[in-house]
């Protein structure tokens, strides 16, 4: 069977494929969302899955009841589902839940090094902001560059590792970038990070749901941390994870404590438990657990390999549609290899946010537009002079230059991708209706 096919029968895994949304005409359309890299839909199977486990929930390791020992249970063995997921080391690693990769990527930055002002960490030019502003002020940080193309540049990463002569202690990266699509090399940074004894942190958000993660790759190229959240793994009840060795977090105190986190307290001391309890202050997420449980299987049940030709496919056929539409500019190339179905493009002559805006209107297709949470990156990609860049710092209201961006998922199909094109070229035919 093709894989068209073969991915056809699970448009209906996911809730609100069919959902009405008004559009400017007054009319009622089918709502597309090309909006995944933001937020993926609920998959029907992990809804379905938190209403049969509803009347068993209750509380986490601390709890004698029938019920609370069930879900502490579920709770601890749900760490090796996703252990065994990302193929990370069993024995050496841990699983750390917390709210979303954002706040993992923070908890890690409170980790790993006790002189911070000699310690380095390597970010690059292509993150999501969420994998560079916690390591600012903590760390000497620097950034990898990107080449022209926007990719990553490995000879800016042998270069840095060098030139910081085994002190950088982290290189932190995208597994795949929000803006672009484009798919780190992880596996061969990583190689590179640890021939200098360097840590490799994988910001996973946008790979996750796209592609198989394998922490334990052969060789050097393993990686150290990986952080990702399961709402844009079709499991939106607010859970992410952190995943890294359990030795990493044994020594210092964790950035948040409460309970849940402790060994021994008295009014004077406190023994920590140890990883990953003492990271998981509070009563934890034991819903959004359940739900992460139930889109791992799901995601398992289509195959991440499906899922991953599907898309490719998918970005293909919108890239050929995306390049016959006039005044059309495209950011990251129209070849499919190494990146994941995520476009981003603008229309000559109109504003990012009114495409975005008319796109809704005209024929209820939910897009992101603006800077996408990496700023620096688009400022890049946009080439904008530092002066430019100046005077938003100086009137950070005004409209500043972005982009518009379509983003896929397993269920999109190549009908929603026509609706796209032909109301690009009707927004394209139309812009004088639209100020600049
Ligand atoms: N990081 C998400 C995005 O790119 C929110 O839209």
């Amino acid at each position: 069977m093709d894989i068209i096919s073969y991915m056809k029968r699970f448009r209906k895994y996911i809730a609100g494929v069919d959902t009405m949304v008004p559009l400017h005409s007054g009319r009622m359309a089918t709502a597309i969302n090309f909006d995944n890299a933001a937020t993926t839909p609920p998959f029907v199977s992990v809804i379905n899955e938190i209403v049969r486990f509803a009347p068993w929930y209750s509380s986490v390791h601390r709890g004698a009841g029938f019920k609370s020992k069930l879900c502490s249970d579920i709770f601890e063995k749900s760490r090796y589902n996703i252990l065994d997921f990302v193929n990370a080391d069993k024995e050496k690693d841990t699983v750390i839940f917390i709210k979303n990769t954002t706040e993992a990527i923070n908890k890690l930055s409170y980790r790993l090094c006790n002189n911070h002002e000699k310690c380095v960490v390597l970010s690059t030019m292509m993150e999501h902001h969420s994998n560079d502003l916690p390591w600012r002020g903590k760390f000497k940080l620097d950034y990898i560059s990107i080449d022209k193309s926007g990719r990553l540049s490995i000879e800016d990463l042998k270069r840095k590792l060098a030139q910081y002569d085994g002190n950088v202690k982290l290189v932190t990266v995208a597994g795949a970038s929000n803006v672009t699509g484009f798919i780190n090399p992880i596996h061969e940074i990583a190689a590179e990070a640890h021939k200098y004894n360097a840590f490799v942190c994988v910001d996973g958000a946008q790979l996750i749901p796209h592609k198989q993660i394998d922490m334990t790759y052969k060789d050097d190229g393993y990686i150290d941390f990986l952080a990702f959240s399961a709402h844009k793994m079709y499991a939106p009840f607010g859970i992410g994870v952190l995943v890294g060795p359990k030795k990493a977090f044994e020594e210092g105190d964790p950035d948040y404590s409460g309970g849940g986190t402790v060994k021994i307290v008295t009014p004077y001391d406190v023994k920590w438990d140890v990883p990953p309890h003492k990271e998981e202050a509070g009563s934890p997420n034991l819903m959004g657990v359940v739900a992460l449980n139930s889109a791992i299987r799901t995601l398992k049940g289509v195959g991440m390999k499906n899922i991953e030709a599907y898309e490719r496919y998918l970005t293909g056929y919108a890239l050929q549609g995306l390049k016959t539409v006039p005044g059309i500019i495209l950011y990251n190339g129209d070849n499919t290899r190494d990146r994941l179905g995520i476009i981003p493009f603008n229309i000559e002559g109109v504003y990012h946010g009114t495409v975005a805006e008319a796109l809704s209107q005209k024929s209820g297709i939910a897009v992101r537009n603006g800077c996408f949470c990496a700023q620096p990156y688009i400022q890049k990609l946009l080439n904008i002079s530092p002066k430019e860049i100046q005077s938003y710092m100086d009137s950070p209201d005004v409209p500043r230059p972005g982009m518009v961006r379509i983003s896929f998922g397993l269920y999109n199909n190549l009908a929603e991708i026509d609706t796209l094109i032909q109301t690009l070229k009707w927004i394209s035919k139309n812009k004088s209706l639209f100020k600049k």
